[in-house]
């Protein structure tokens, strides 16, 4: 959004500094120090002390990284179940993710974990923050635990870092290690429906059992399955900070290396 009309003027609105510290990114004081030194924007314009902003509609960049500012904004990480559904409701009746957290604010689920499998979940009523971490051009990695029929091969562990041909075209390149026989630690940055499932069936050692373990920066094992906490400012500053670069401008996309890390 430009610096259109609709930003807030001289004498309205929040104080930057006030709206800034509220998101968790440090004291009043500290805030005033990142104004002061030039490090946050206001619909793309380096804002000045005594800047007011309306949280609503104006852009606010740290860094050049958006922070979300609107009040009333809720993070939950969920270790979602076996068995629950990531859709708000079910015509089949199964438990869904929603009503495994608080009701009200109404949230929704970051992307999708398929109904079988288990691990961590946002829930989040932060429409842009959402945008950002379920569209591929912005690549957060995902990291899944994958129990297997079998022990795969490290040609067939090749492969899976490679890329593997399915039926809607082939996968980016991910990172794959064989943590034990039958477990692989995949970490990949695209969203496709049953990926890693449909990955391993495409190598001959279907999935038995698959938990996501980390989502961009956010990981938590002590998270028991069926419960939720809230993320902190920080892990909520991480997360748009893994969100902001798009692949091919660098940051948690794994475009423009070389090779992947493994
Ligand atoms: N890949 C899958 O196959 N299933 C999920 O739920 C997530 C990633």
């Amino acid at each position: 959004m430009g610096s259109s009309g609709r930003s807030a003027g001289r004498d309205d609105g929040d104080r930057l500094q006030k709206v800034l510290a509220r998101t968790g990114l440090g004291s009043r004081r500290a805030c005033e120090e990142l104004i002061a030194a030039g490090r946050v924007t206001v619909n793309g314009e380096v804002a000045e002390l005594g800047r007011r902003v309306d949280v609503d509609h104006d852009r606010i960049e740290v860094d050049g990284v958006p922070v979300s500012v609107r009040p009333g904004l809720v993070y939950y990480l969920l270790n979602k179940p076996r068995g629950v559904v990531s859709t708000a409701d079910d015509p089949q009746g199964r438990q869904t993710v929603v009503s495994l957290v608080p009701a009200e604010p109404r949230v929704h689920p970051v992307g999708r974990l398929d109904a079988d499998t288990e691990g961590l979940l946002i829930l989040t009523n932060d429409g842009e923050l959402t945008y950002r971490l379920t569209h591929p051009r912005f690549g957060v990695e995902k990291e899944y635990l994958a129990q297997v029929a079998g022990t795969p091969s490290r040609r067939a562990v090749r492969r899976l870092r490679d890329g593997v041909e399915l039926d809607d075209g082939p996968t980016a390149p991910a990172r794959v290690a064989l943590v034990a026989p039958n477990l692989l630690r995949i970490t990949i940055h695209e969203g496709r429906n049953r990926q890693v499932r449909r990955m391993c069936e495409a190598i001959g050692h279907p999935v038995q059992r698959l938990v996501r373990s980390r989502i961009g920066p956010i990981t938590d094992r002590k998270l028991r399955p069926g419960t939720w906490r809230e993320l902190t400012p920080a892990e909520v500053r991480a997360l748009e900070r893994a969100a902001s670069a798009s692949v091919g401008e660098g940051g948690s996309s794994w475009a423009g290396r070389a090779r992947p890390r493994r």
